[in-house]
């Protein structure tokens, strides 16, 4: 008997050792009700009375070793755990962080800016006006009545029979001029919707900025000074400009205006497809019904407007050859600018 409680000694011993042992599995195995060693106990009835306290003796001795052999392993493998942890869980304070991304600025947006500083350098002031307009300040009030035929060319998106998504900037003159007495010296940016397909040149949104002077003695010298003063700001001091007659019915007379082309100088490339020249913009002198619908007497007062496209500066400036990119929202894209 004593033969077999050393044997189990060293047979638990060696198990609580092994690497990966399941101690509690052990601990059944070798010291519960249906164990091993409880198993040697039972058998002690039979033993002489001299042999059976030696035997008991020794029996606990061993239940003693297991337990301190399961205890030591146990708190062992609880600071292996944790050193693993501590390995595994190391931070290098000293290793380089993640980048958080900063977010760049649409270029519509960059040219938008650029435009206002331009202009407000210039003394301008910032107007705005709202998207969802009325039928009366996007055609009516700007000489465009009901039946006119210069309301086909620009495709309108309509909500009701008298409001629609403003087709241009142009109704901020009239919300201006109804507002604010001369002098008045306004630009304002902002979204204008067409029912166009999208395709290279074309977006149901884009972008304008228009602008509006009215004041006493204002001329199409004026005009021309500003739009060359601008243009110049904007493309470089050697650009030239050029009016080129055309028909607006809110001005009279109106222009298209071209700049001289700021890729080839004016020779002529493929930027401005052979011509040297670029159309940038629309202007003229405010036609006297527009000033007179929003009470201002065209006989004291005369005015200029412009109004000009953002995509299409946008596009010439940075040599983009389709639309869509502006609105696709590829950061590999938007990330150039
Ligand atoms: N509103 C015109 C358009 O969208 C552009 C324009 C032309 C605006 C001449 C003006 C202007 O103020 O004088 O086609």
């Amino acid at each position: 008997m004593k033969d077999t409680l050393l044997k189990i000694r060293d047979e638990a011993e060696l198990a609580i050792e092994a690497p990966g042992a399941d101690l509690e599995a052990l601990r059944i195995k070798y010291l519960g009700k249906k164990g091993e060693l409880t198993a040697v106990l039972r058998g002690m009835g039979q033993l002489s009375a001299e042999e059976r306290p030696v035997i008991g003796a020794l029996a606990n001795e061993i239940r003693a070793d297991i337990e301190a052999k399961l205890e030591a392993r146990k708190g062992a493998a609880a600071a292996e755990a944790l050193e693993a942890k501590l390995k595994s869980e190391k931070l290098d304070v000293t290793v380089p962080g993640t980048k958080i991304e900063v977010g760049k600025m649409h270029p519509i947006s960059l040219v938008q800016r650029q435009l206002e500083e331009i202009f407000l350098g210039m003394g301008y002031e910032i107007a705005e006006g709202p998207e969802v307009e009325l039928d009366y300040y996007n055609f009516q009030a700007l000489n465009i009545p009901e039946d006119h035929p210069a309301r086909d060319t620009q495709d309108t998106f309509y909500i009701t029979d008298n409001i629609l998504l403003r087709s241009q900037t142009s109704p901020v003159q009239v919300r201006t001029m109804e507002k604010k007495r001369p002098p008045i010296k306004i630009i304002s940016p902002g979204r204008v919707y067409r029912s166009d397909a999208v395709d290279a040149t074309h977006s149901p949104l884009f972008h304008q900025v228009e602008g509006l002077v009215v004041d006493k003695g204002v001329t199409m010298g004026d005009l021309k000074g500003t739009l060359e003063t601008f243009a110049k700001t904007m493309f470089g001091e050697d650009t030239r400009i050029r009016f080129r007659p055309h028909h607006f019915p809110f001005t009279e007379p109106s222009a298209e205006v071209d700049v001289s082309c700021f890729a080839c100088g004016g020779k002529g490339c493929r930027l401005c497809k052979g011509e040297g020249w670029i159309e940038i913009l629309g202007a003229g002198m405010v036609h006297p019904n527009v000033l007179r619908s929003c009470g201002i007497d065209p006989e004291e007062y005369s005015g200029f407007a412009f109004g000009l496209g953002v995509e299409r500066i946008v596009m010439l400036k940075y040599h983009i050859d389709d639309m869509r990119h502006l609105y696709e929202n590829d950061v590999r894209f938007l990330h150039q600018f």
